[in-house]
């Protein structure tokens, strides 16, 4: 069946007045295999999604794997420093050559007949084949690129638009993330769709009942989540819909008075501030389609990502950053500087759970959205929408 007579259907939602869905999506966006796979073709392989922070693989020969349904990445850093991806395929037979996770290699050797290729992907040698062109058998490239100390790769097959023309009203360049090290990195399987995962991180209607111990604490009760400033850009150059939100400024009447930086006593956990000014950077936030946000607070950061694992799986990944030159126990203490966000992971992680259980259910019908509670998810869904009825 394809997409179009699906939309014929009715499957998709219908859309208010602003051009935005009204309710949520029907339970096959977050529940079948079908979708599953087409998410994977139509939005992540489309899209820039983040790998990892650069302080994660500091040397040559650093790598990481990043799964994503059949698709396995490569990314690594050459002897010149520079950031490679390429697909974790031998271009012999076609087997992984790495198995998931991370590590440093001195070349990245075939498991099978051992064809070994250089850290930027390039064919170094294939037994008993001596006369085999080996530039006709690199390892199959992926698009990388680094933003503000964050490794993102794209797998489109045409050359994307940088990640920086994407983000480009989006500022965190004074926060200095470059010269900022991962101290921490959880990992929450959950069992919901990504997308329920996403619309959750998008909306904050539901943070003083899940979050009444964590987040909500912090978050003035007025205005909320919802009042980030719009600085993002819905609409791209060819005039498509794009999701990205920006806030400048979280402590200008987002955060509760009082409270500077996304910490359980709403205090600074690390001494050593980010950035190198004298004074503290604003608390800043982004979130971008389809996966990433990063919150750049004056005295640590989080990266979240959530990474699609099958149709009732993902794994919400949250990684913790303070200065490179913060010293543990000295100028931060971990524990502190990860209790609040992940306290509020867990709660989240158990809330998206419950609704995925419920959208499994026949008795499911989709619901109306608050608006504008939910309006940035609303956002969001649109973004999907237009993605997957192309
Ligand atoms: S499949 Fe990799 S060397 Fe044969
Ligand atoms: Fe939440």
């Amino acid at each position: 069946m394809s997409v179009q007579s699906e939309a014929d259907n009715g499957l998709f939602p219908e859309t208010g007045s602003d051009g935005l869905p009204v309710t949520s999506l029907a339970r096959e966006f977050y529940t079948s295999k079908i979708w599953f796979d087409r998410d994977i073709e139509q939005v992540f392989s489309r899209r820039w999604l983040f790998a990892c922070h650069i302080s994660e693989m500091p040397n040559p020969g650093d790598y990481i794997t990043m799964e994503l349904g059949e698709t396995s990445i490569i990314v690594a850093r050459n002897k010149s420093g520079e950031i490679h991806a390429f697909h974790n395929v031998c271009r012999h037979r076609g087997t992984r050559l790495r198995e998931p996770g991370c590590g440093n290699a001195a070349v990245f050797v075939c498991p099978f007949h051992s064809w070994s290729y250089n850290l930027d992907g390039g064919l170094r040698a294939a037994p008993h084949m001596p006369d085999i062109d080996k530039k006709c058998y690199s390892l199959k490239s992926v698009w990388s690129e680094v933003w503000n100390g964050m490794i993102f790769i794209n797998l489109m097959s045409e050359q994307p638009k940088p990640v920086a023309d994407y983000l480009r009203n989006a500022d965190i360049s004074g926060h200095e993330l470059d010269r900022a090290k991962v101290v921490a990195v959880k990992d929450y399987l959950t069992k919901a769709n990504w997308k329920i995962n996403g619309e959750t991180f998008q909306e904050c209607y539901h943070c003083a009942v899940v979050h009444g111990d964590s987040l909500g604490k912090l978050i003035n009760p007025i205005t909320t989540y919802t009042a980030y400033e719009d600085s993002g850009d819905r609409t791209g150059d060819e005039g498509e819909v794009e999701f990205m939100i920006y806030s400048a400024d979280l402590e200008d009447g987002q955060f509760a008075p009082g409270v500077k930086t996304e910490s359980m006593s709403g205090q600074f956990v690390s001494k050593r501030l980010l950035g190198s000014g004298p004074e503290p950077q604003p608390a800043r936030l982004i979130s971008w389609f389809p996966n990433f946000s990063v919150g750049a607070w004056p005295d640590f950061a989080v990266i979240v990502d959530w990474i699609p694992v099958s149709a009732q799986e993902t794994i919400f990944r949250t990684r913790w950053l303070v200065h490179q030159d913060a010293v543990e126990g000295k100028d931060y203490i971990l524990d502190e500087v990860v209790e609040l966000t992940h306290l509020t992971n867990i709660e989240d992680k158990k809330i998206v759970e419950l609704q995925q259980q419920g959208v499994n259910s026949p008795a499911y019908i989709p619901g109306p959205y608050h608006q504008p509670l939910e309006d940035d998810a609303r956002k969001y869904i649109a973004h999907y929408l237009a993605m997957v009825k192309k």
